[in-house]
């Protein structure tokens, strides 16, 4: 894999104080942990020029191609025309213009909730949303593959403590309720989809036990967003739980194409996020062009599920061509892991898929288990049938070779 070793820049002066950092970089390589960056010159697509490569893209959250959608780049330019290109100030200073506020509005109503607050990304959504609501008394009751970005909210309280139930177990989220039942208040936290296996969150199940037992539930729908329920409304609307789901997290990175996340919830955690939560109120709000573009993507989801309806199609299709080729695969969404096993195996999968013209990006320890190394497909809408047959008839050479399936 090419990497961008900026380390011979000439002008590039340095002391040694961070020599140290060489041999873990080292170790790291010599344990297959190590990643470098693919570099993409072209736009993010089914399609990119990838280290100097042609190749079919089976990598990107850009579920539905709209980061390439005319109207949201038209959308994006006039902001920049009517706005400029940055908003100068967090928004509880002066980094609030019409357009934010008119975007959460819409946002909200798309949602069915009271209520959004736009963040800078996904991760600062979940941030935001976590430390703002909980303290002292209170716990959190955790899927055990919940995202990073839902561990880290959860470290920052200090004085609240974490219970973690086995991924998706019902038997065992039941136990930790029952066990923290004097806590002030609990909140339950889940992915909706599980964003390295692709394998949806059992929500009605979870909603039940937390009406049962009072306690808050949340769900983080980043890879839901623009995917799940009518229109790309999410888990919440795909299940049919509107008013029983508290806080539902979205992103507007991923099937929305451009960059944020936001909390969709009550009016009263909004104002208190806007007091209390620390990415809001210590980083620079959103620029102009992201939000008109979101505001974009909003007008052509609620109009037309034309690239939601081939999202699904193409997801079907590939899963059932991998199938049919002797891959045991399981996901309910367009994230498929192929599980490789050692994370030697898992580099070797995608380098020789990238040989071969398929970019599939393996995921590795400590993002996934040691022992459950994988190469990560997501499908897009923007995929024609032609690049997914490509994309087949290569896991099915490389996997014959690697003994990932049968001869
Ligand atoms: C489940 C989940 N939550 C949150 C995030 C963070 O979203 P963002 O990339 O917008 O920060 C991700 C993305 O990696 C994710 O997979």
């Amino acid at each position: 894999m090419t990497s961008t070793n900026q380390a011979e820049t000439p002008q590039a002066l340095k002391s040694h104080r961070l020599d140290f950092l060489e041999a873990e970089c080292q170790e790291l390589k010599e344990q297959h942990l190590f990643q470098s960056l693919r570099v993409m010159s072209s736009a993010q697509g089914a399609k990119i020029q990838l280290d100097g490569k042609s190749v079919i893209n089976l990598s990107s959250n850009n579920y539905l191609g709209l980061n390439t959608h005319p109207k949201l780049i038209t959308a994006a330019k006039k902001a920049i025309d009517d706005y400029g290109v940055g908003t100068g100030s967090v928004r509880t200073i002066i980094g609030t213009m019409d357009i934010h506020q008119a975007f959460e509005k819409r946002l909200a109503q798309f949602k069915h909730t009271e209520a959004t607050l736009v963040l800078q990304s996904g991760f600062t959504a979940n941030n935001a949303a976590v430390t703002s609501i909980l303290g002292e008394g209170d716990v959190v009751i955790s899927d055990s593959l919940n995202h990073a970005s839902i561990i880290d909210a959860c470290r920052l309280l200090k004085k609240v403590p974490r219970y973690v139930y086995a991924h998706a177990d019902m038997t065992e989220l039941e136990a930790r309720l029952k066990e923290t039942q004097s806590a002030r208040r609990r909140l339950v936290v889940t992915d909706g989809v599980f964003s390295m296996d692709g394998d949806i969150a059992p929500l009605p199940e979870i909603v039940a036990l937390c009406e049962q037992y009072n306690a808050i539930v949340m769900v983080d729908d980043a890879h839901a967003s623009g995917v799940f329920g009518k229109n790309g409304r999410g888990t919440v609307d795909h299940f049919n739980l509107h008013g029983r789901v508290d806080i539902q997290i979205g992103t507007l990175s991923k099937a929305i194409g451009a960059l944020g996340g936001y909390v969709a919830c009550t009016q009263a955690m909004r104002d208190i996020m806007i007091n209390r939560a620390r990415p809001f109120l210590f980083s620079t709000s959103a620029p102009p062009s992201v939000v008109m573009t979101c505001m974009a993507a909003l007008d052509l989801l609620e109009t037309d599920t034309a690239l939601i309806d081939q999202l699904w199609y193409n997801t079907r299709y590939f899963k059932a061509g991998l199938k049919s080729i002797g891959y045991n695969v399981q996901s309910d969404s367009p994230i498929i892991p192929v599980i490789a096993g050692t994370s030697e195996k898992a580099h070797r999968l995608s380098e020789r898929l990238f040989e071969e013209g398929v970019y599939v990006r393996s995921i590795v320890y400590p993002t996934v288990a040691l022992d459950k190394a994988r190469v990560r497909v997501i499908l897009s809408a923007t995929h024609t049938q032609t690049q997914l047959d490509q994309a087949i008839a290569a896991f099915e050479k490389v996997g014959k070779e690697l003994d990932l399936i049968g001869p």
